[in-house]
């Protein structure tokens, strides 16, 4: 028996249960991990509320790192004592030790720590993959980012600024404003102030931008496709508002739009497909881009951790500590 999160049902934060959870048996392709730093997501919020709902009861998360204590017969690749970080997956991270599949499993380069491998894997593997894969960004860009000041936007923000993109990002309030603009984001645009449809149009002349990254969804969702520019791409990637309402495909003719709803599940469905988006991040890291983990919890208190992420208190990136 190990200590987790659990859920019975569905419903706020009350609804994690901090308990004994028996380990899976480990087949021969999976290893065993002992974590020490989950990695908070918005997707946690999504599972625990049914948004996305889960066959329960059932574990949550989808993010840890750890070092690896046990391994099957076939595992190659890997040794005990490895440091290794994982996304995705079946929900249940929020866990002291996890049975995985080794497949899935990312080795964590020596410069990077447990806590900051655990506060940006998910994150930004997402953004490797949205920059690199669902349109491919270019240096003469420029690009809509909302919640520029989230996990997600702070990672993509300074890597877009890596590559040369002229970034817009778009935040709830100053101090959001204060620390986009020190990760370099070129336009910030309050949405609880100002239209930012119309922001945008002016910021760049009349023709909007290539490209909308848009994670908060219901809010957002049909101002972002104004700010397209003809052909431009809508990524509605995420739902942190609520899902977006359903889009009649003519709305997409007058600018021959393209609309697509990524995710990570099929970006990381094998080995092949993770390192293809892990090495870029790492790279990334390499070359300067900085993990801002502003939060820090006991995993226990995975509740509080949800509060604040719901109530857009928290800013950058949330760790859990086992
Ligand atoms: N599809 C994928 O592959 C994938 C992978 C990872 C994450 N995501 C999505 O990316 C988005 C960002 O994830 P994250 O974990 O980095 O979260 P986050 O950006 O740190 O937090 C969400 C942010 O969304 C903004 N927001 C706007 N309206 C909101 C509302 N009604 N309630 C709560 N937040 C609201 C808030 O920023 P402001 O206060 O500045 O508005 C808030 O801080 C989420 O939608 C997530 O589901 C998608």
């Amino acid at each position: 028996m190990v200590k987790g999160i659990i859920i019975n049902e569905h419903g706020g934060p009350e609804v994690m249960r901090w308990g004994n959870i028996s380990l899976e048996e480990m087949g021969p392709n999976d290893v065993h991990i002992e974590q020490s730093v989950v990695g908070l997501n918005f997707i946690d919020i999504y599972h625990r509320s049914g948004s996305y709902p889960l066959a329960l009861p059932t574990g949550i998360g989808m993010e840890a790192v750890g070092k690896i204590i046990d391994l099957g017969q076939n595992v190659q690749n890997f040794k005990l004592g490895d440091r290794v970080g994982y996304v995705m997956g079946q929900p249940g991270s929020y866990v002291e030790q996890r049975t995985f599949p080794s497949e899935r499993l990312i080795k964590l380069p020596e410069n990077i720590s447990d806590e900051t491998a655990a506060g940006m894997l998910l994150k930004g593997l997402t953004v490797s993959y949205l920059i690199n894969r669902t349109y491919q960004v270019k240096t003469e860009d420029t690009v809509l980012f909302h919640a520029i000041a989230g996990g997600v936007g702070l990672l993509a923000c300074q890597w877009l600024k890596q590559m040369g993109v002229t970034v817009i990002g778009t935040v709830s309030n100053q101090e959001k404003a204060e620390i986009a603009k020190k990760f370099g984001c070129d336009h910030i645009i309050n949405y609880k102030e100002q239209d930012f449809s119309t922001g945008v149009l002016e910021i760049t002349d009349g023709k909007g931008v290539p490209v909308v990254y848009d994670g908060v969804g219901k809010d957002t969702f049909e101002r972002s496709l104004k700010c397209l520019s003809d052909f431009g791409i809508l990524a509605s990637f995420g739902a942190a508002s609520g899902t977006p309402p359903p889009c009649p495909i003519s709305l997409l003719a007058p600018k021959s739009l393209y609309l697509t709803r990524p995710g990570l599940g099929p970006h990381t469905a094998n080995r092949k497909l993770i390192e293809g988006i892990a090495s870029p991040l790492f790279q990334a890291i390499e070359n300067g881009l900085s993990i801002p983990i502003n939060q820090h919890y006991q995993l226990k208190d995975a509740a509080k951790a949800h509060e604040d992420l719901a109530a857009r208190r928290t800013i950058g990136c949330s760790v859990l500590k086992v």
